[in-house]
């Protein structure tokens, strides 16, 4: 088993290993004490991994578990209340713990319940999706979805550990990996690190850990610059989101994070070069390793609408939109663009 250390304003560790999830209640308990445990999980996952993991915990915690319906469409408020009210149904409390067993959505919607409850208990992150393990469940991010916009309410509120069973990416429905492919690819996009060409030329699942660990890590490089998305280091992992987003709110988020991301690296990729910033080279790259993951699809909206859904982007200020577009693989760049300018240049490249 690996350990990665996040050094941020509270500092954890990321555990990374086949198998290890059957250790889970022995790293748990070297890193925090908690009377009871919330395992909060989804429905399919439950089946999948959770009752594993609440039974592994019963013999050294007293646990209750709560089951989410599986998707986006639950990442909202009234399954933020649902969390907080079981909690408080079931007197926990601040010596208490949540534990997240799940992708990105129960991961996110697990911290912030954990950030808000009783103004804040600890959690602990169980990601069993690519995506999640190689970005959703590091860096503190915690968030619903509000009927405007993604990830409108949030907070930023760090888990106590982080534990990413790299035998569970292996299992994976070939669908929900091509989904984490998305993310992973966004990471070559900000720093060089040959998963594009790999991805190009098949050899990502051969290298999975290989692959997860350098995910994480550049999250981890990210995070201690900019824990709070401050200085501007954070947007970057941003690159293709102000796109996805929207494509996600128009679909009433039945097309998927992971697929949206896809499509937004390669619809941002293209709006850069037609700024002039980014070669036709790297946009055909992107392109290919989008495609060769699966994730390609027609953009089935209007301009104006993804225009509309992306002037409610949280990164946004005096109404301009803003994007992180790449230069080329390895180098990204912010930039705010008027909703007239980036109207003109969906329109160019849809
Ligand atoms: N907090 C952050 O920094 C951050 C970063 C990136 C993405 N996110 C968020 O993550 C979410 C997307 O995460 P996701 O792609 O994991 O989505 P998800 O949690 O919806 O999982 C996708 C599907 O896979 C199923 N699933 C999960 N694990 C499985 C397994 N091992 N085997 C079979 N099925 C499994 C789930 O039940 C679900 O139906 C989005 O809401 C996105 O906004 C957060």
């Amino acid at each position: 088993m690996k350990n990665i250390t996040i050094n941020v304003s509270k500092k954890y560790d990321v555990f990374l290993g086949d198998g290890i999830i059957a250790s889970c209640d022995e790293i748990i308990g070297s890193v925090i004490s908690p009377k009871k445990i919330a395992v909060i999980t989804d429905d399919i996952v439950d089946t999948l991994y959770a009752e594993y993991v609440e039974r592994i915990l019963s013999s050294n915690f007293s646990v209750k578990k709560y089951v989410i319906k599986n998707g986006e469409a639950s990442k909202n408020i009234d399954t933020l209340t649902s969390i907080l009210e079981f909690l408080a149904s079931n007197d926990f409390t601040r010596e208490d713990a949540l534990v997240s067993v799940g992708g990105g959505v129960v991961g996110d919607i697990t911290g912030l319940s954990a950030s808000l409850y009783m103004r804040g208990i600890n959690f602990i992150q169980i990601p069993t999706t690519l995506l999640a393990m190689c970005d959703a469940s590091v860096g503190g991010k915690t968030a619903v979805n509000l009927k405007y916009g993604k990830n409108l309410m949030g907070t930023f509120w760090q888990p106590s550990a982080v534990i990413c069973d790299t035998e569970i990416v292996k299992n994976l429905p070939v669908d929900i990996f091509n989904e984490g492919m998305a993310e992973v690819i966004k990471c070559d996009i900000i720093r060089k690190c040959g998963i594009i060409d790999a991805v190009i030329e098949d050899k990502i699942k051969d290298n999975i850990e290989a692959v997860v660990e350098k995910c994480i890590l550049l999250k981890k490089d990210i995070i201690e610059k900019d824990e709070f998305e401050k200085s501007g280091q954070r947007k970057f992992l941003n690159v293709g989101h102000t796109v996805a987003h929207a494509i996600e709110k128009l679909s009433d988020y039945k097309i998927s994070h992971g697929s949206a991301v896809g499509m937004g690296l390669i619809i941002e990729a293209q709006m850069s070069k037609k700024l002039g910033y980014c070669d036709n080279k790297t946009v055909e790259k992107i392109t290919k390793a989008v495609k060769k993951s699966n994730l390609y699809f027609d953009i089935p909206y209007n301009p104006k609408d993804m225009v509309c859904a992306m002037k409610k982007d949280k990164k946004n200020d005096n109404n301009l939109i803003s994007f992180v577009l790449p230069k080329q693989i390895g180098e990204c760049f912010e930039i705010k663009l008027s909703p007239e300018e980036t109207e003109n240049l969906i329109s160019f490249v849809i």
